[in-house]
């Protein structure tokens, strides 16, 4: 809202799309709905009533002023809406998924196992896996004669897949588990994304045995983690050596404060499997788009690299140098500015609230379109442009912090930022200490497909040069 537009409570009427409107977008909006938003938001102003589908009624905003009311100032009025909470069916009630008292009492518990000392030590791990991941393609650049190409998305989240399952799970994940566990999240999640986006499809789901199916292939992941659990509380009731510094150790031995009571098994299997599905798609993406922007611009890469072999000459990153690396950092903030991994985050009022004016009854769906954000010219200068060294210290226009919110914002901001930070600053490092990139030429222009994180529409490949 403009501040001309500030009036007495309850005085105040959003612009609304018209439902016949919604209704006409609705197919566009399913195919492709970026391009749909940022023209509903040129048109009617930062803030909007819509009909999702022409059918639910919601307020979709990239106003930084209205999205820190709700995830932080008034945050205690907003849960998560039917649309996360409906994942819960298939991936359990840890962090991401729960709401109230009973999250606010795990985030408690689980929050000292993401401080930064924490995640410091999970770097030696970090990069072990970078350059496990990396090695067959250096053989294999060696073998063509110098390069080779990759398709970027698929080999970003294996990568980040196997930093977060051993970051969980220590080495005691067998390798072909690691695959059927990936790839159980992928489907389950994909079908997901589709019953939200398409709910007319339901009866036919419904039919075909769509989520009897999908209910046993949650079934079946939840079985296979909580034979890892066992096992590892069966390990650790007869230890042979100190336990693994991993997170299933932490999520075991954390205590409630109240009662001194640990977490019950089905708990801790509900929290390892929220790292899991939230600790790795996110990243890969973010990564994706890292390396597909580092191969157009070959200026920005060249500078990681300098400032890289001058701090570090030629020895592996460790956590301590990070900061001394600055660039690789810059240019990761910077792609989640133009591609938030997180592109949407949704929200429901549960008691009426007034924000400057703008009545909100209970039950009003929210639309964070923090895309949208990171795009408006009020807060960037060329948001179209990658530019890395606007997060650079002592800019003439510094990124305000309401503007730019890839991890969300408030009470429920990413448990895991320091985590995907670190690892996303090292994986850079990692990639451009071994290869150039290039950009293959000849391939179709490379889309976006927002779903639950927002990823490329299809795979693209990347030509790694041997250094
Ligand atoms: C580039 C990487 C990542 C991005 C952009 C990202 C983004 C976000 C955002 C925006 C939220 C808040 C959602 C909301 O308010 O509704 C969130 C929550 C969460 N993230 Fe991340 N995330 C990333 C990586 C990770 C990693 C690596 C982990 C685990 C190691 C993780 C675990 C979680 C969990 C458990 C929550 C729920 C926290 C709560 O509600 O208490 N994320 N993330």
């Amino acid at each position: 809202m403009e501040a001309s537009e500030k009036v007495a409570p309850g005085a105040f009427r959003l612009p609304q799309v018209p439902r016949w409107r919604s209704l006409l977008r609705s197919f566009a909006l399913a195919k492709d709905p970026l391009p749909v938003l940022d023209a509903t938001l040129a048109h009617f102003g930062d803030t909007v009533e819509l009909y999702i589908g022409g059918v639910e009624k919601s307020i979709l905003t990239r106003e930084p002023g209205l999205i820190q009311h709700i995830l932080q100032k008034n945050h205690r009025n907003y849960a998560k809406s039917k649309f996360t909470r409906g994942f819960s069916r298939y991936i359990g009630h840890g962090l991401l998924t729960n709401d109230g008292p009973d999250w606010l009492r795990q985030r408690r518990l689980i929050q000292p196992g993401f401080h930064r000392q924490r995640v410091a030590g999970l770097t030696g791990l970090m990069q072990e896996i970078a350059a496990e991941t990396l090695a067959p393609l250096v053989a294999r650049a060696r073998q063509q004669g110098g390069a080779t190409a990759v398709e970027v998305h698929e080999l970003m989240t294996r990568l980040t897949f196997r930093i977060i399952a051993r970051s969980v799970f220590s080495t005691n994940f067998p390798e072909a588990e690691l695959d059927r566990l990936a790839r159980l999240i992928t489907e389950i999640q994909a079908f997901f994304v589709r019953s939200i986006r398409q709910p007319y499809l339901k009866p036919w789901f419904r039919l075909k045995g769509q989520f009897t199916y999908h209910d046993a292939l949650a079934a079946e992941m939840r079985a296979l983690l909580s034979r890892l659990i066992a096992q590892r509380q069966h390990d650790n009731a007869r230890p042979q050596a100190p336990p693994p510094d991993d997170l299933l150790q932490m999520l075991l031995d954390v205590r409630y404060e109240e009662t001194g009571e640990p977490m019950s098994p089905e708990r801790v299997l509900d929290e390892a499997l929220i790292l899991l599905v939230a600790g790795h798609e996110t990243s890969a993406n973010a990564l994706t788009w890292l390396t597909y922007l580092l191969a157009h611009h070959p200026d920005e890469a060249a500078a990681i690299r300098t400032e890289a072999e001058a701090v570090l000459a030629g020895r592996p990153p460790a956590f301590e140098d990070l900061p001394r690396l600055g660039r690789a950092l810059w240019a990761v903030q910077e792609t989640m500015r133009s591609y938030p991994p997180a592109w949407m985050v949704d929200r429901v009022a549960l008691a009426d609230d007034e924000y400057q004016g703008l009545r909100i009854p209970k039950g009003t769906l929210f639309s964070l379109y923090f895309h949208g954000l990171h795009h408006d010219a009020k807060y960037w200068d060329a948001p179209e442009a990658f530019r890395p060294g606007r997060f650079a210290p002592g800019q003439a226009r510094p990124v305000q912090p309401n503007a730019y919110v890839p991890f969300g914002g408030g009470p429920r901001l990413c448990i895991g930022m320091q985590f995907a930070l670190t690892e996303m600053q090292l994986v850079t490092l990692e990639l451009l200490r071994r290869f150039e990139l290039e950009w293959v030429a000849g391939q179709a222009p490379v889309t976006m497909q927002p779903l639950i994180t927002l990823r490329p529409k299809h795979d693209f490949r990347v030509r790694l040069r041997l250094r």
